[in-house]
């Protein structure tokens, strides 16, 4: 990594040293000479235990890492994060995520606040959340009417990335306690299919879209929410002849952004738009109005329930001893891993049917914040970043790509996601579920040699780690708390590996070449000139190719 201190470079090396000396040392060997390993490497933190028991780590281990995470001064940048400095610094943004979770001031206590550019923003922060709350409560009780005055059945939340990962994932997750009666749904793919699909289900008197975009120029989105409105016009002008186009209108979109001019030119009432701030970023911005549908499925109370969980680990994340931190220990693996074992991928099993969009969610935020090949400074980084991040919902997984974590060349480090109380009441599976969780982690540590199995075939190498994180029950407090700790953990990995994890500059040049790209599919005749030189050889044979088949 360049430009590292004197004191990095020697934490890096002492990390290095142990390695070489540690690494041969099996996990089972760990467990074998410590009957204490789990009580030693385990603690509970905002409702969650972390078992890292089962991961090549040791005192020693511990105490070299954390070392290295005082080279990099985090708690420092952990400061600067809260107070509001620009720390997304090729923006020249402050990054607010965790002031969106501070609760109101309570019983005379002093508000928290948080200063951006000399501004405390937390009067703005509750005053959406207030707006939100109002409009979220009379969606619900029926009191908010469509055009032909019946309650809204549907909501069609139309976004994409952090528009729709983050209130998809948490949405789907505590369906346990989604208002009866109102069905939500989620648009975000530019493929035609998506919307069509979703439409042709419902009823345009008695459907809701919000339209989500920090930004409201992302071309998927804008693409959907035209969509959605020719398909609602069409319905409306079957139905009556009575009020006007835009009041139906106002009575069935609603946006979330921060462009509030692009908001009122697509014909939403300034009224109807909820607003955040460019301090929010996209992949981090669940706990703002983007959250509106959650907060309509769940209701405001539990939607407060959610955010106070996440502050929750946030104050954790904020007082805790760097080697006693949760997200702190989290990102400190995934340092060691990565660049002392060289993995570069990451499993992540959630073992409770209702998280199965974690993984989906949580590759935007890790891969889109730490999928940097350059430092803070703009230096190339002369270590690895980033991690692929991916899995499905357990048992599934185990029957398709544990084989490859079990018996592959590569070892792939995984988080096993348990919850103890089902929202269900069939004992004997969520019993069979746990085990296989269990069983699963136990089988990757420990492994099965030759003598054993009797072939090679049949042999596991084992020594393959993992993380376990257990809560009680999947409620709004636990899944506010657990994404907050995944959030912390990504932001520790970037201030070790001197990252900006709060732009995405990487997903900009295919944005536009997909712009320039729509000129080689246009039906009629061939395309110009310009739009042939700017291209290849492969691109435009392909192009044409696609044109010739399209009739
Ligand atoms: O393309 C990446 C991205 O910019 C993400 O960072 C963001 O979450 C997503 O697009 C959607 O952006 P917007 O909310 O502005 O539509």
């Amino acid at each position: 990594m360049s430009n590292l201190t004197a004191t990095q470079q020697q934490a890096w090396q002492a990390l290095s040293q142990h390695y070489e000396a540690f690494q041969a040392t099996k996990l089972s060997e760990l467990f074998a000479q410590d009957s204490q390993r789990f009580a030693k490497y385990s603690f509970e933190a905002a409702g969650w235990l972390l078992d890292y028991s089962k991961n090549h780590v040791s005192t020693e281990t511990i105490k070299a890492l954390v070392n290295l995470a005082e080279a990099c001064e985090l708690p420092a940048a952990i400061k600067a994060m809260t107070n509001g400095v620009a720390i997304n610094n090729t923006e020249q943004r402050a990054v607010g995520h965790m002031a969106l979770r501070i609760p109101r001031a309570q019983n005379g206590g002093e508000a928290q606040q948080f200063i951006v550019n000399g501004e405390d923003q937390m009067p703005l922060v509750h005053a959406v959340l207030g707006q939100c709350s109002r409009f979220a409560n009379a969606v619900r009780s029926g009191q908010w009417l469509g055009y032909t005055g019946q309650a809204i059945t549907d909501v069609v939340n139309i976004g994409i990335g952090g528009s729709d990962l983050g209130p998809q994932m948490a949405t789907i997750a505590l369906r346990e306690y989604w208002q009866k009666g109102l069905q939500l749904h989620f648009v975000s793919n530019v493929d035609g299919h998506d919307i069509s699909e979703t439409l042709e289900r419902l009823n345009p008197a008695t459907t809701l879209f919000v339209i989500a975009s920090k930004t409201f120029t992302t071309q998927e989105t804008m693409a959907n929410a035209h969509a959605a409105r020719r398909w609602f016009l069409a319905g409306f002008e079957n139905n009556t002849q009575s009020s006007s186009q835009n009041i139906a209108i106002g009575k069935h979109f609603v946006a979330v952004s921060t462009n509030a001019q692009a908001v009122q030119a697509f014909g939403i009432d300034a009224a109807n738009m909820f607003g955040f701030w460019d301090w929010v970023g996209g992949r981090y911005s669940m706990w703002s109005a983007i959250g509106m549908p959650m907060m309509l499925a769940i209701g405001p109370e539990r939607f407060a329930q959610f955010l106070s969980g996440a502050h929750a680990m946030d104050e954790h994340f904020k007082a805790a001893p760097l080697q006693r931190n949760m997200p702190v220990l989290l990102a400190l693996l995934e340092v060691w891993y990565r660049n002392f074992y060289k993995t570069n991928s990451r499993c992540i099993a959630p073992y409770h049917h209702r998280l199965r969009r974690l993984p989906a969610y949580l590759q935007q935020l890790d891969m889109e914040s730490l999928g940097k090949s350059v430092d803070r400074e703009g230096q190339p980084l002369t270590r690895s970043s980033g991690t692929v991040i991916w899995g499905e919902p357990g048992t599934n997984g185990q029957h398709a790509y544990f084989q490859l974590l079990h018996q592959g060349t590569d070892v792939i480090p995984v988080d096993f996601i348990l919850v103890a109380q089902p929202d269900h009441s069939i004992p004997d599976q969520q019993r069979m579920l746990l085990a296989n969780g269990l069983a699963q982690s136990r089988a990757l540590m420990v492994g099965r040699n030759l003598a054993d199995s009797g072939s090679s075939h049949k042999t596991f190498i084992g020594n393959r780690p993992s993380n376990t994180l257990v809560t009680q029950h999947l409620t709004p407090e636990s899944l506010g708390a657990l994404i907050a700790m995944y959030e912390h953990k990504v932001f520790v990995c970037s201030v070790i590996w001197n990252i900006n994890a709060f732009d995405q500059w990487g997903v900009e040049l295919g944005k536009v070449l997909a712009k320039g790209t729509e000129q080689l599919l246009m039906p009629d005749g061939q395309p110009s000139e310009a739009a042939i030189a700017s291209t290849d050889s492969s691109t435009l044979g392909l192009a044409n190719y696609l044109r010739a088949k399209s009739h």
